[in-house]
């Protein structure tokens, strides 16, 4: 029997479980939805877990509780907090498919820092799928999860499967993410630079319910599934050449899309500007280096191992930078 069978035994037995999940990096951007409630994209999107950094989550459903709690990162949630109410809605979709009623104990902790610009969303909502349907009984496949993960953070359904993983349009059941390529196919490292920590005004959820009103975003749209396509293929050719020039211009129609919502989003702030402009120079000097830019004014500098010590030296160097991450390719959510 597998570990993960093994284990999934001894969650239904004792009704709790706790699992691991990593975030990830957007290679190709889901900005905008065909349907907000479930989360189905209006773009496919392409990723790479990151190993080093995760999320870990314990479920436990306790039939003495009157009502769901839950505690992130030490700190307890009340009810009306909006961040309560989005994993309770969460945990109801996983009491929906098992017909049970009983509350649960949440607990979740990260090993990186809220705030700097890995969307915590993904790993969160990955490890509370795996640790709330294996703690409820159910035996959930890997797209099932990804189904589930996508319908509490659409990014969540990308860290789901292993490695470098494909999120797919289709309708609820089909509109899941599958592992492209496992973490050793490619050492890939994000370096994360973060030239601010300060909370977002705006977070990704609002966000995708303003990309329509930018006249950018059918153009953004239109081109997805072609950037989407010579994104894959680079990736499977380990040809970063290629592949940084997609995911830079990705991001920039993103942003570009952000920019001319009304109201409009300006997530870059001057420091953003100032690693754009200091990649092309790294790159002109011999630096194999590209950027890519989430919903907040951090980025994402990409490169292989054998420049990783290169890149964030360099980027140390400048005065906006307050801190730097690095992350290889992480593997699946799983329970732990
Ligand atoms: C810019 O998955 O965080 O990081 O579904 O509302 O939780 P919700 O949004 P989320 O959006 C991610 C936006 C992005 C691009 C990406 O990761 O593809």
């Amino acid at each position: 029997m597998s570990d993960q069978t093994e284990l999934r035994k001894k969650a239904a037995q004792t009704r709790q479980a706790t699992a691991l999940a990593h975030p990830n990096i957007a290679f190709i951007k889901y900005w905008g939805n065909q349907d907000h409630a479930l989360r189905l994209p209006i773009n496919p999107s392409l990723s790479m877990n990151l190993g080093a950094l995760f999320t870990q989550t314990t479920v436990i459903f306790d039939d003495s509780l009157s009502h769901d709690s839950l505690t992130i990162n030490q700190q307890d949630y009340t009810l009306d907090d909006p961040a309560y109410q989005r994993v309770r809605h969460h945990v109801d979709i996983v009491r929906e498919w098992t017909n049970i009623s009983t509350h649960a104990r949440i607990e979740s902790s990260s090993n990186f820092p809220v705030g700097s610009g890995i969307a915590s969303s993904a790993a969160a909502f990955a490890a509370l799928s795996v640790a709330s349907s294996a703690a409820a009984g159910l035996t959930l496949t890997e797209a099932q999860l990804s189904q589930l993960a996508r319908r509490g953070s659409g990014s969540a359904s990308r860290s789901v499967p292993t490695g470098y993983c494909e999120w797919t349009l289709g309708n609820d059941v089909d509109s899941v993410a599958v592992s492209i390529a496992p973490p050793n196919f490619w050492d890939l490292q994000d370096v994360v630079v973060v030239v601010s920590q300060e909370h977002k005004a705006v977070g990704s959820t609002g966000g995708h319910r303003l990309a329509d009103t930018s006249s950018l975003q059918s153009a953004r749209v239109a081109g997805a599934d072609d950037r989407l396509t010579r994104c894959r293929e680079a990736l499977l050719a380990r040809d970063l050449v290629s592949m940084g020039a997609i995911i830079e211009e990705d991001a920039v129609i993103m942003h570009g899309v952000m920019m001319s919502s009304q109201p409009p989003l300006y997530y870059w702030n001057a420091g953003t500007m100032r690693i754009i402009q200091a990649t092309q120079q790294w790159r002109a000097e011999g630096l194999p280096v590209y950027f890519t830019i989430d919903a907040g004014p951090n980025v994402h500098l990409i490169c292989e191992s054998a420049h990783v010590q290169a890149v964030v030296s360099a980027a140390k160097q400048l005065p906006e930078v307050q801190d730097v991450l690095v992350s290889g390719p992480g593997g699946p959510a799983r329970l732990v």
